[in-house]
């Protein structure tokens, strides 16, 4: 079996070939943590936008879209706190020459120390079997006592220094905890730094009246400085939501993980305006309503999991992240926050203009409190791609790549396939095509044995592939070939329109 590295290598390989992701500006060495989307990353990522707006704006009448410009006031950011405090620590090793979040490396430390709580836990439990008391051994046992104490001092000793931004203690508890370099495994770091993650550029066209302004790091924003013109022009009343997908920009200090961290990348929010008091009710709402959804796409349970913040953003009272076990380990996927009044207060104090709410059933005006959910467009797109990765051997003996992509997201929902390139068959192949193009994403291909056209589907992803024979031309039956299962079935071409229909149709 390939290591989880390995296997993270294997996919990033099989997406450039069969044309998902491309790394950008390939024929001048690429651009860091920046990549392209091909002919079938493109129809994926479609899909994934459209499953969550459809699932967000659609099925919620109380939730309506935007899609607001990526330039932006620049005095926005300075309301929101990015200006000030959208920074990262970084640190380098003055022998690999490599950067690292300052804060990663110790968080790194604390979950190694927590992964072999969990093994000392597992082995117990499988020594003791079904009399094995858990809640019991976690407290009395020495070993799990002593790392348990570990984390707790570091985390009582690490997150205040973030907070009094007191980087040169975190730069001493690096030392003393005695963290090295992936790379050069010396301790020879430089002094933790603040990093703003903010791009900017100049908007203007001589120097003079040039002003400078930033790409926006969030999308959030852009629905923040809306949500009057949102709520008045569509007659919103809370609790209402505003979605929006669009890009983000961050130049991220480590980026070096293919989609999961990039420095041009989607965001697919929504906030949610709701009245003071009550967001900790909408906040686990949401929580819940975004783990369904991920589990919707069918993905297994076991991939995900939350992950409760104890270290809050500037503008958060509550956060949870939705992780998901990609090759490189359990990561953010997506954050749920409760945000407060932090925005809209910000903006009303910046701005001079009110961002307050008439409630007529309680007959008082007030700033809304939000809950956001903001999900990565890339990293699902990442979560799917890795999730559908398989290597299989067959029975006979050969081996095939497969992408088991949940069929409703897959880029080419049917191939259509004439046995042979003569006697009439790719003439009726096109009359199929022709009969499906319209409604479902096709792809013809008439060169080469069925067989590895048949693998090249498997490996592009393809849930169905339509083969056209001999018999086609007599009775009007074709053979429906399941990617997953391989196997064929021969039905009419009149029930291949509703056989497809039923498998991509979008969950409710
Ligand atoms: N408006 C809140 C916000 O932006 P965040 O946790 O910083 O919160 C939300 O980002 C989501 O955006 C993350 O859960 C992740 O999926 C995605 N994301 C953030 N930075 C990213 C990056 N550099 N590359 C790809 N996706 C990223």
């Amino acid at each position: 079996m390939a290591s989880d590295e390995e296997l993270f290598r294997k996919i990033i390989a099989h997406a450039k070939e069969y044309g998902y992701v491309f790394p950008s500006s390939e024929i001048y060495d690429g651009l860091s943590a920046v990549y392209d989307y091909g002919p079938f990353g493109v129809e994926l990522k479609n899909n994934i936008k459209e499953y969550w707006w459809k699932s967000m704006v659609q099925y919620h009448e109380n939730i309506v879209g935007l899609d607001s410009a990526i330039f932006i006031h620049p005095t926005v950011w300075k309301a929101s706190g990015h200006v000030d405090a959208f920074n990262d620590p970084m640190i380098d090793n003055k022998d690999s020459k490599k950067r690292y979040r300052a804060d990663m490396l110790v968080e790194d430390y604390m979950l190694k120390i927590e992964e072999k709580i969990e093994k000392e836990v597992t082995k117990a439990g499988n020594r003791f079997g079904e009399s094995f008391d858990e809640k019991m051994f976690r407290e009395t046992n020495s070993r799990v006592q002593e790392n348990l104490k570990k984390v707790a001092e570091v985390k009582q000793r690490f997150y205040p220094a973030l907070d009094r931004n007191d980087l040169a203690d975190v730069k001493l508890l690096i030392e003393e905890l005695g963290i090295v370099c992936p790379v050069s495994g010396s301790r020879n770091w430089t002094d933790v730094r603040q990093f703003n993650l903010m791009f900017s550029t100049q908007m203007g066209s001589v120097n003079e009246d040039a002003s400078d302004i930033y790409l926006r790091p969030e999308t959030a924003q852009g629905i923040f400085v809306n949500f009057l013109n949102v709520q008045k022009s569509a007659r919103m009343k809370i609790p209402f939501g505003i979605a929006q997908i669009g890009k983000a920009f961050r130049n991220e200090i480590v980026a070096r993980q293919f989609l999961f961290r990039m420095r041009e990348f989607e965001q697919m929010e929504m906030q949610y305006f709701v009245r003071p008091g009550e967001e900790m009710k909408w906040y686990a709402y949401w929580k819940e309503e975004r783990m369904k959804w991920h589990l919707s796409l069918g993905i297994p349970a076991e991939k995900y999991r939350f992950h409760d913040h104890e270290k809050l953003a500037h503008y958060a009272n509550a956060a949870s992240d939705i992780e998901f076990k990609f090759p490189i380990g359990f990561k953010e996927l997506e954050g749920i926050h409760s945000r407060t009044d932090f925005d809209l207060r910000a903006h009303q104090e910046y701005s001079g203009k009110k961002m307050q709410y008439f409630d007529h059933e309680l007959n008082e005006s007030y700033v809304p409190y939000v809950v956001e959910t903001s999900i990565g467009l890339d990293r699902t797109f990442l979560a799917v791609l890795s999730q559908s990765y398989r290597e299989e051997r067959l029975d006979d003996g050969s081996e095939r790549v497969v992408l088991s992509i949940p069929a409703r997201l897959a880029p080419i929902k049917v191939a259509i396939l004439p046995l042979v390139k003569k006697d009439g068959l790719p003439e009726k192949a096109r009359e199929v095509m022709d009969s499906l193009k319209y409604d479902f994403r096709c792809f013809y291909e008439e060169k080469d044995t069925i067989g590895r056209r048949y693998r090249r589907m498997d490996a592009l992803g393809t849930p169905f592939c339509i083969t056209i024979d001999y018999q086609t031309i007599q009775d009007n039956s074709v053979t429906i070939r399941d990617r997953d299962t391989m196997l064929q079935e021969r039905i009419s071409v009149y029930e291949i329109g509703e056989v497809i229909k039923e498998k991509v149709e979008v969950a409710r």
